[in-house]
């Protein structure tokens, strides 16, 4: 399968592009060009095609719409010091993609294939990817399924796009993100679907981020579906808790029982971590662990991370059992510090050890 490129010959102009780059917020500004797939049961994937971005025309019966089968993913694109552009591990969001669609009863994307769309748009919106530290291109492939029929089966026809954003970060790096710790809604249960990205695991956690809201928190912390103790991740990062300080921290980080996203940032910090000297561990955390941990002072920072989210402090925890505070409420050092080694390697200043960085210009 190839990339047929037949690209916006009227894109905006580099004047009003590098005023959006400038200020880009979050999904607020979309690149010249999108890429489009088409499977079909019958024929398997045929070749993508770039086009100019814009809307797209559905039938209203599109199973999508009734059933929501459909997955995405999220990656970057970072401009390098000598003016080029690297994707960050896109393999990995590549397999995540294919794994997805396997819970999905969506159709693998072959991994080569998937890498190639993105390399493509990449290529073609070059112009989109800010320069700035800690902005980036973010890339977003979804796929749905377009078949038309409101049978409640596997569709037939799926549609895969591709849309980029040039993007700031979504939190302000300086402030320590407030968490709701949600004892009333879940987000995954084993055999559900909290291991995949797809846009189901979103919609049901909007209710949650009401409520957090309402409480004066940005974000929702999860907790598991069966003992309601365990920490699992929030609604789009996934949680690390540093425990000590100086060399001697150790940086924890919920373990994958099944129903948390396996965070590509997440496993990378796991590395990163070890490479800056760091004891690191995957264990399971409960919401006591982390009340009395805070209160006690044996974790000294909490940090969120993720594609969208990079590396975010966790300061003040809000639940039904109370409220706490993480040290002073500000990002702590070893969060600045695993922050700043991780836009280093993705924005090429520092040494890419472990061969993640993609060279696309
Ligand atoms: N957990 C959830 C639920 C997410 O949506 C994300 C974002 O993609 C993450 C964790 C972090 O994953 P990654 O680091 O691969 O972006
Ligand atoms: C990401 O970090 O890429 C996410 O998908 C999180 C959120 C914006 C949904």
């Amino acid at each position: 399968m190839k990339v047929i490129s037949n690209p916006n010959t009227n894109p905006v102009s580099s004047a009003e592009r590098d005023k959006r780059v400038a200020e880009p917020g979050f999904g607020k500004y979309y690149t010249d060009n999108m890429v489009v797939a088409e499977w079909s049961e019958a024929t398997g994937w045929a070749d993508a095609k770039l086009q100019p971005y814009g809307p797209i025309t559905l039938d209203p019966a599109a199973m999508v719409f009734h059933y929501g089968q459909e997955i995405f993913e999220g990656m970057k694109a970072y401009s390098q010091p000598d003016g080029g552009v690297s994707l960050f591990r896109p393999d990995a969001n590549a397999k995540r993609f294919a794994k997805s669609a396997a819970r999905i009863a969506l159709p693998e994307m072959p991994v080569d294939f998937f890498v190639k769309t993105v390399e493509e748009l990449v290529k073609a919106d070059a112009g989109w990817v800010p320069k700035k530290i800690g902005e980036s291109l973010y890339i977003r492939p979804f796929m749905i399924a377009t078949e038309v029929g409101l049978g409640v089966r596997p569709s037939n026809h799926a549609t895969y796009i591709l849309i980029a954003t040039p993007a700031a970060a979504y939190f302000n790096s300086a402030k320590a993100v407030t968490v709701w710790i949600s004892t009333e809604y879940v987000r995954a249960a084993l055999g559900g679907t909290g291991e995949a990205k797809c846009g189901g695991n979103y919609a049901a956690s909007l209710l949650a981020q009401k409520q957090a809201a309402k409480e004066g928190c940005d974000q929702v912390a999860y907790i598991d579906a069966k003992e309601r103790k365990w920490v699992e991740e929030m609604g789009g990062m996934n949680l690390y808790f540093i425990k000590g300080s100086g060399k001697d921290a150790k940086i924890i980080t919920p373990k994958l029982t099944g129903t948390l996203l396996p965070g590509i940032t997440r496993d990378s910090i796991l590395t990163l971590a070890n490479d800056l000297g760091y004891k690191t561990e995957e264990a399971m955390i409960s919401i006591d662990d982390w009340r009395d941990g805070v209160k006690s002072g044996e974790i000294t920072e909490i940090f969120a991370c993720g594609t969208a989210a990079v590396v975010s402090a966790v300061g003040t925890a809000k639940s039904i059992h109370g409220t706490w505070q993480t040290g002073d409420g500000q990002p702590g050092p070893i969060t600045n510090q695993i922050r700043a080694a991780l836009l280093a390697i993705q924005h090429g200043s520092a040494e890419d050890k472990h061969g993640w960085n993609k060279r696309v210009i």
